[in-house]
């Protein structure tokens, strides 16, 4: 089968990052078809755009997208997101954005003491609706009663589809799932939530549940890591925990997310976690890792099961054997040694 993927390396490290990505991807799957979209900050400045107004219908034949990322001194982060990444996860209906955090071998957690066996979790974080609304406004402007409203927007279809995918994730995984709620603050939106987590959790005997106040759950991501295994959340707690739990690993270089839409009859976007690092783009020293585990759950979800196991174990064997490090990991090598390594040793396996 030949696969048809988009790419958007966007600015910054995005388009080294990118490259060696794609490099990677090309040593396991031979014949990839690739179609690069210069959508970006630099094309933001020269047109009025970051990406055209038919930039969805341009993608919707690919099978998958591997964004780097958009970002760009001088042009406000709300045009790169709103523009761009925020259109596109809702064009494909990408409702789940998917982080895995794991400590990877040769690296570092922020917590000491801390295994591999201890901090390997999966956030599932729900990614269309939530508290990312644009219902509400500014009311009596300029009077002593000036007041702001933002909605949250909690669908029953948008609520049970996050929470079962992160079931069934749970169920082939090791069987744990944490939702984190905060139902004693937020009267109507959590309550709600709850009672659809509670409801689909006797769809799944096998699993075991926790509901946690995110809160606490924050600090026993901090504390416990080891409690936990799939958490699933809502857009603005997905958010937050998943940098946190990013950050309690080896760090921004090293974190991969997909947004994906199951149903398979569009495509979804993989990315880095982090974005276009201004004060180390043109250097060529960005950590290619987090965009090559991109990569590989980018073939999971195609269903290369095989070349994405490849993949991550290229990574980590790199990474264990720790001769090629980028400066975030305390090397010298550059951008292009480090992903270079990785292909060769993901051609080899
Ligand atoms: P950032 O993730 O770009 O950088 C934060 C820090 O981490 C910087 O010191 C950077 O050098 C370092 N870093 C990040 N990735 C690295 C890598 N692969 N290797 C080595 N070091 C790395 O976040 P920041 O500075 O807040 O944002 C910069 C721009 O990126 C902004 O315009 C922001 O809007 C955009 N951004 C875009 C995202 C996306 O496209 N999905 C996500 C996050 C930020
Ligand atoms: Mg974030």
């Amino acid at each position: 089968q030949t696969y048809r993927i988009a790419t958007i390396p966007g600015d910054g490290i995005g388009v080294d990052v990118t490259a060696e990505a794609v490099a990677v991807l090309d040593a396991v799957v031979p014949g990839i078809e690739w179609t690069e979209f210069d959508w970006s900050c630099e094309n933001y400045l020269r047109t009025g755009a970051m990406m055209p107004a038919d930039a969805p219908e341009q993608l919707a034949g690919c099978d998958a997208i591997l964004l780097g990322a958009v970002g760009f001194p001088g042009v406000p982060d709300h045009v790169s997101l709103w523009g761009l990444l925020i259109p596109l996860r809702r064009a494909f209906g990408q409702y789940v954005n998917l982080r895995p955090v794991r400590l990877l071998p040769g690296t570092e957690s922020a917590l000491r003491d801390r295994t591999a066996e201890d901090l390997d979790i999966l956030i599932v974080r729900e990614n269309s609706e939530g508290e990312y609304s644009a219902i509400g406004g500014m009311h009596n402007p300029g009077r002593p009663d000036e007041f702001v409203l933002q909605e949250s927007v909690f669908t029953r279809v948008g609520c049970e589809r996050i929470i079962r995918y992160a079931f069934e994730r749970a169920a082939e995984r090791g069987g744990r799932l944490c939702s984190a709620t905060k139902s004693n603050g937020l009267l109507h939106s959590m309550p709600y939530w709850d009672s659809v987590f509670e409801r689909i959790a006797k769809e799944y005997p096998q699993v075991s549940t926790r509901e946690m106040h995110v809160d606490a759950l924050a600090a026993e991501i901090v504390l416990h890591p080891d409690r936990l295994d799939v958490i699933v959340g809502s857009n603005l707690f997905g958010d937050i925990l998943s940098d946190l739990a990013a950050a309690v690993t080896g760090g921004l270089g090293l974190a991969p997310s997909g947004n994906i839409n199951p149903d398979r009859t569009v495509p979804s976007m993989f990315e880095a976690v982090h974005g276009s690092a201004p004060d180390i783009a043109g250097q060529g020293i960005a950590n290619p890792v987090a965009q090559i585990l991109a990569g590989a759950m980018l073939l999971d979800h195609l269903g290369e099961h095989a070349a994405a196991t490849a993949v991550d174990r290229a990574v980590c064997d790199v990474l264990r054997d720790g001769q090629i490090r980028t400066p975030d990991l305390g090397g010298t090598a550059t951008t292009a040694e480090l992903g270079g390594a990785i292909a060769r040793r993901a051609v080899a396996l």
